[in-house]
């Protein structure tokens, strides 16, 4: 079969002809379920790479979010720590519960700010509330400062769940992300560095919290011969056949983290000569698995940079995207409680992501740079 060829994706994951042989067996098994030796064997290899005792492979990302915050206890009314410069399904995950976020400013690592955080958690205390959890994200792949972040929520005393949906293969001061607070939840959506077209994973420390989100994703069914309910329960395991899918990229997984940390480089390297056009860098914590190379325009000089290299490039027929719009500028989110500095904006408004998969090459990073070089003028 023929893969997609032509256009430059911003992210367009590859199946190799492994890849279509560990699908194919998997069919040939006769395990085409939402169960099988290929889930359970996928979600310990996952474990052992991130570092944590319990896997649960699900559907989405999304669905380990709310899952955990169920088991958080976080119900109607509740207000979860979110930050604002995130992929909608972050917040979205919340208000599933009734709950509410609560959106706090980045840092320089686009990630949750310490410093908002606290201002976050002090304000909200002295107003009587209570605030159920917090969903830091490690954006882009970049982790964010959980040196900071965790003794500051346990100082006020709010369980902490990962939101690494973007950060398989990155690191906190050597330490794998995906496994910070009671657990973190993993995407394996179409664009993700291990891909299973669509799936996640939830991952802990905790045997109790691993088995309840399994039971309540597979219908909440008891132990009883017939489907028996005692909880409402929820459709949210991933297919065993998915599962054969992310183990064969499972295996690779170093390579394709390394191919992205490259890529990145190569566009550090080719962008380095114009003033004013910088490559997001890794913080001074850890290091970004680089799932997007993402590039930031000095608004002075390049006032509409983002918009002119997105429409130039696409001419080119290549991909770029805005960086995610900030949660709290969404109309969906409007009027939601918020602590913020303004950094999410101007990474927002001054930043572009630029094509970065497993299919992008040298050249294509040439050319993006050459792009962009030409299309920014003399001053670059
Ligand atoms: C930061 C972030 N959180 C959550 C998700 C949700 O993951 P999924 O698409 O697997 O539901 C995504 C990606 O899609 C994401 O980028």
């Amino acid at each position: 079969m023929d893969q997609v060829r032509g256009r430059r994706y911003l992210s367009a994951p590859v199946a190799t002809p492994r890849d279509i042989h560990r699908v194919q067996e998997s069919l040939i098994s006769g395990w085409v379920a939402p169960a099988g030796p290929e889930l359970s064997a996928f979600e310990s290899q996952i474990a052992s790479y991130v570092g944590v005792s319990e896997a649960v492979g699900l559907s989405s990302g999304t669905a380990a979010l709310h899952l955990a915050l169920k088991y958080l206890g976080v119900g109607p009314g509740d207000k979860v720590l979110v930050p604002t410069l995130t992929f909608g399904a972050t917040a979205f995950a919340v208000t599933y519960l009734g709950a509410e976020p609560v959106f706090v400013d980045v840092d320089d690592s686009w990630n949750m700010d310490p410093d908002h955080t606290r201002l976050a958690l002090k304000t909200l205390k002295s107003d009587g509330i209570q605030v159920g959890a917090a969903l830091p994200v490690d954006l882009y792949g970049s982790p964010a400062n959980y040196g900071a972040l965790m003794p500051l929520f346990s100082e006020f005393g709010v369980p902490v769940f990962e939101d690494a949906a973007e950060g398989l293969g990155g690191d906190f001061d050597g330490k794998k992300l995906g496994g910070f607070g009671v657990g973190g939840a993993l995407s394996f959506n179409g664009n993700k560095i291990l891909t299973t077209s669509g799936g996640g994973m939830l991952l802990t420390n905790d045997g109790e919290f691993a088995s309840k989100v399994r039971f309540w994703a597979t219908q909440s069914r008891e132990d009883f011969p017939w489907y028996e309910h005692e909880e409402i329960g929820y459709n949210y395991r991933l297919s065993n056949i998915l599962a054969a899918l992310g183990r064969s990229q499972l295996e690779r997984i170093d390579q394709t983290v390394t191919h992205h940390r490259e890529l990145r480089e190569l566009y550090r390297e080719g962008l380095a000569p114009l003033e004013g056009v910088l490559v997001q860098a890794d913080p001074s914590w850890g290091r970004s698995n680089s799932w997007l190379s993402v590039v930031t325009f000095d608004p002075g000089l390049y006032p509409d940079g983002p918009t002119q290299i997105r429409l130039a490039l696409e001419e080119r027929d290549i991909e770029s995207r805005p960086i995610w719009k900030p949660m709290h500028q969404q109309p969906v989110f409007r009027g939601a409680r918020s602590f913020l500095s303004g950094k999410a904006d101007s990474v927002y408004s001054s930043g572009l992501c630029l094509p970065s998969g497993p299919r992008i090459t040298d050249l294509d990073v040439e050319e993006v740079c050459s792009v962009i070089s030409r299309t920014l003028g003399p001053r670059a």
